[in-house]
Parts: structure tokens; C-alpha cells; sequence
């Protein structure tokens, strides 16, 4: 199959596919520089790559989708399911990762604080948002701290499980209301952008610890920057930021910012890239067969 690799995925997984088709790389800058890939069947894509419906038209052979990714906030779904192009993608692969990177930052963040004697975990209450594979991870690593963990999720949960993550899930408005560290895990979509605005910001504790690893659009910015402004938060921890926000606010002011990197943990990383992968070579062979 002709396949179209956009940017750089894990050695072992790229190494796959080229052996099992016929394999084309090209950087984003190239994706977007190029009109037409007529005879493009695959196209195997990240997170940093858009793939909108002008994008799709461009390859109008294209029959999967390949994303070593996870969140699909990224791609046009609903063109690719009225196209019958198959998506390929597998949730869950990088929540380790992200969830290591969100107690790295809960951690870093209670221990760089100005004020001495700093903060400690054993006591405070987390809100977590959003409750799905890295959210369900993050109160996992939290149980042994002895922290108080709180969720809000769109989505019923098991009792089983939330008994064993010792968990309470609680309205949105609680969560926002008695959090001292407040961690968001939702995916975006169209009634999670702007989910955290000056209201919910206004709701939050005075001196609450916040942290984003979903997706900068969770959150409206404009009012972020005025919240952190007026001294709101003790500590910001941040994988996802526009280059707007970080030229407004100094990041000095006990705010962590990594680049977008929580999922890159090895292990993790090399799964993300892989299962997906392996997903399609096993559909690809069906097929032939
Ligand atoms: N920083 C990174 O590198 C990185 C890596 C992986 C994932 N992510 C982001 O994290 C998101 C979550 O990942 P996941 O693997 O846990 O996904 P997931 O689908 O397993 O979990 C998301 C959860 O959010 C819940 N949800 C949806 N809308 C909500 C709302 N309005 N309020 C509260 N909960 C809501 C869903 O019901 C689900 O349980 C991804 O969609 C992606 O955007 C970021």
C-alpha cells in the first residue's frame, strides 16, 4: 500500500512500515506545501499534523487514517467516516506517560514554591477533570500520597473502580470549588473548548494549584492570563500553551511549562506508535489475503 508517513514516528514502528509498504516521509512543512497526493492510500500522522477536509481531498485515494497519537481533536472524523476512510488510532497507549508528567509537575510545583515551609501533597484535595485512561492513571500514582481525590466526568463510573482508586466523583462545580490542585484530562471537542473560563477560574480556591495536559483550547486563555494577573494561583503547570501565553505571563512566577512532551515517555511512546502500527499491518494483510 502506498503510505505517506507525516513527521517522525518511534524507530521500531517506522522501521515496520517500510518494510510491509511502500513508504513516503515527508515533514509538515511539506504536507502543507504540497496539493495533491494522488496515489496516497495510508497516511500515518501525529498529533501536530492537521488532517481537515481540505487536507483529506488532497489524497483521494486515501483508505486509512493512521494516528500514533492520542486525542483526535486534530482530525475531521466525521469526513472521514462520510469518505469510508478508516480511522486507525489506540486510546490509552501514552497514558502512563502523561500521567508520570502530571505528578511531575503536581511534584515539582509544590516543591519550587517561594514560600518555605513548601506545600505537601498528604491532605490536599485534587480535582481531577475529565476521567477517562490518564485521569484514572493520575489518581492511581496520587493514592499513595494520602491526598483527597475528587473527579468530574461527563461519563458514569464504575463503583468498583472508584473504590479502588479511592475516588469520589463530585458536579463540575464542586470539583472547580474545592480543589487545591486541579488537573484537566478532558479530550477537545466542541463543548470541552473554553471548558475553563473566568467563571470556573472565579470558582477555584484562592492559591489553587493548576495543571493542563489535554489541550491549550480546554482553557480560555485571555482569561487565564487575567486570573494568574491578579495572583490566583500558587502554582501553574502547563504541557499545552500558545506562544501568546507565554510571551504575556512570566514564567517565573512558579509556572511550569514543558512543550508539549508528557507523552514521550520511552515506553509509552514506542506503544503509541506501535499498536496503531500493528493495527493497520494486520488489517492490511487480512485484506490481501
Ligand atoms: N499532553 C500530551 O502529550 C497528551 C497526551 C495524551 C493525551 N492528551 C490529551 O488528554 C486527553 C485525555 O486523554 P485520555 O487518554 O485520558 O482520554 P480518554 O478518552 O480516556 O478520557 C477522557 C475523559 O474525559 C471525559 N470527558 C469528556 N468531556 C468531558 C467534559 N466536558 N467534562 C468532564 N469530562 C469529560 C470523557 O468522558 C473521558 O472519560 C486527550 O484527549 C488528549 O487531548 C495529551
Amino acid at each position: 500500500m502506498k503510505t505517506l508517513l507525516i513527521g517522525e514516528i518511534e524507530n521500531s514502528a517506522h522501521k515496520k512500515l517500510k518494510e510491509h509498504t511502500y513508504l513516503r516521509q515527508i515533514t509538515n512543512e511539506e504536507f502543507a506545501a504540497t496539493t495533491i497526493f494522488p496515489e496516497v492510500e495510508v497516511v500515518v500522522l501525529r498529533t501536530y499534523t492537521q488532517l481537515k477536509e481540505e487536507e483529506i481531498e488532497k489524497m483521494p485515494k486515501l483508505k486509512f487514517v493512521v494516528s500514533c497519537s492520542v486525542g483526535t481533536n486534530n482530525l475531521d472524523i466525521l469526513q472521514l467516516q462520510e469518505k469510508g476512510i478508516e480511522l486507525i488510532h489506540c486510546p490509552g497507549t501514552n497514558a502512563n506517560s502523561v500521567a508520570e508528567h502530571t505528578l511531575y509537575l503536581i511534584l515539582s510545583l509544590l516543591r519550587e514554591d517561594s514560600k518555605r515551609p513548601f506545600a505537601e501533597l498528604k491532605g490536599k484535595t485534587v480535582g481531577i477533570v475529565g476521567f477517562g485512561y490518564i485521569g484514572k492513571l493520575v489518581a492511581q500514582k496520587l493514592k499513595g500520597f494520602d491526598a483527597k481525590l475528587i473527579a468530574f466526568d461527563v461519563i458514569e463510573q464504575e463503583p468498583k473502580i472508584l473504590q479502588e482508586l479511592q475516588v469520589t466523583m463530585k458536579d463540575f462545580d464542586s470539583v472547580l470549588r474545592t480543589a487545591d490542585i486541579l488537573t484537566i484530562h478532558v479530550p477537545l471537542n466542541t463543548h470541552t473548548h473554553n471548558l475553563i473560563n473566568a467563571t470556573g477560574f472565579e470558582r477555584m480556591k484562592q492559591d489553587a494549584f493548576f495543571i493542563n495536559t489535554s489541550r491549550e483550547e480546554v482553557i480560555n486563555e485571555p482569561d487565564f492570563i487575567d486570573e494568574i494577573n491578579e495572583g490566583k494561583f500558587r502554582g501553574i503547570g502547563l504541557d499545552v500553551c500558545s506562544k501568546d501565553f507565554m510571551q504575556k505571563v512570566d514564567c517565573g512566577k512558579n509556572i511550569l511549562v514543558t512543550n508539549h512532551v508528557a507523552a514521550q515517555g520511552e515506553e509509552s511512546f514506542k506503544e503509541m506508535c506501535n499498536a496503531p502500527i500493528d493495527k493497520l499491518l494486520a488489517k492490511i494483510t487480512q485484506d490481501t489475503l
